[in-house]
């Protein structure tokens, strides 16, 4: 009976119990509960950042080496060493680098300071994914030029396009609601959600994106019918490499979802105006 009750009474009742006791001050205990707390969430937040900075940096280094090993390496000619940069910039651009732009607020060492610069750094990491994107774009819109072949006619392209175009959009509206002054706090407020949800959506559809140009690739390159290369159904080491690409994209996006979807690695948003950081011992649990 007894045992009973003592499971049932909640931290807060033991708090006070050992206030009673030790007389300690109520406010200072509840700051070092609230503390203690918080310590786990934070800890596990780094060995998924960390599996995210990994897998990133992974997935550029076999999309440059997949292109300079198999696909002849780089030029900006209009040839196809051309069309190489599009997969490497894409994967940095649109991927690994707006991927990590996407966690910025999640990383605990950002919650002490005020959240401008962080703001500035966001912004700043996403404009450059949209440059690297957008050289990406140019990359192979030179070569199908160059070489006469029609523009946009695939499926991959469709949906590349279209995932280009709303992150150019979500920027331009991020910018202006977040970054300029003159946007309300009731418009920050309303577009926030869509804003937190789009971003998620653009992230999937660039590894959409990504998947299926690779698949459209090594179905184009390896055809099978000069002596130089293996067919795709054969699984020759390139298409190894490249399939092992893909998992590795789809990858760094699962972390990066995961950590995104993760509440208790959300930045605590305390100050009235969205902007301000209070100390734990201020924060509500
Ligand atoms: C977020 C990533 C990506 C986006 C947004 C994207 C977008 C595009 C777009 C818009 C085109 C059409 C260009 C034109 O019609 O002239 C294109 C072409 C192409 N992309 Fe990507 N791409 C991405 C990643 C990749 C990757 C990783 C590969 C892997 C090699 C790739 C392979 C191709 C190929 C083979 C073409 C030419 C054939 C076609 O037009 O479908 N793409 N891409």
């Amino acid at each position: 009976m007894y045992t009973c009750y003592v499971e049932e009474i909640s931290s807060n009742q033991i708090l006070h119990l050992l206030c009673l006791i030790s007389d300690v001050c109520l406010s200072d205990l509840c700051t070092l509960w609230t503390g203690l707390t918080r310590i786990k969430p934070t800890m596990s937040f780094y060995p998924s950042y960390l599996m995210c900075l990994c897998l990133g940096i992974l997935c550029v280094v076999f999309v440059s080496y997949w292109n300079a090993e198999w696909r002849g390496g780089f030029a900006w000619d209009g040839s196809s060493k051309q069309f190489n940069w599009h997969p490497v910039l894409m994967v940095a651009g649109l991927v690994v680098m707006y991927g990590n732009a996407a966690v910025v607020y999640r990383v605990p060492l950002t919650w002490g300071h005020s959240k401008t610069p962080w703001k500035l750094m966001h912004a700043g990491m996403l404009l450059l994914a949209l440059i690297l994107s957008v050289l990406g774009l140019c990359a192979v819109f030179d070569f199908h030029n160059a070489k006469t072949i029609p523009n946009l006619y695939s499926l991959h392209s469709w949906i590349g396009i279209c995932t280009v175009a709303l992150f150019a959009s979500q920027w331009v509206v991020g910018f202006v609601a977040f970054l300029l002054p003159c946007c309300a706090l009731e418009i920050r407020k309303l577009i926030k959600p869509l804003h937190v949800w789009m971003g998620a959506i653009i992230l999937v559809l660039s590894i959409v994106s990504c998947i299926s140009g690779i698949n459209e690739k090594l179905f184009f390159s390896l055809k099978g019918n000069d002596n130089m290369t293996q067919p795709y159904a054969k699984l020759p080491s390139e298409a190894l490499f490249a399939n092992s690409l893909g998992v590795l994209i789809v990858l760094f996006g699962l972390v990066v979802l995961y950590i995104l979807h993760n509440q208790s690695w959300r930045r605590p948003e305390l100050g009235h105006d969205g902007e301000g950081y209070r100390p734990l011992s201020h924060e509500e649990s």
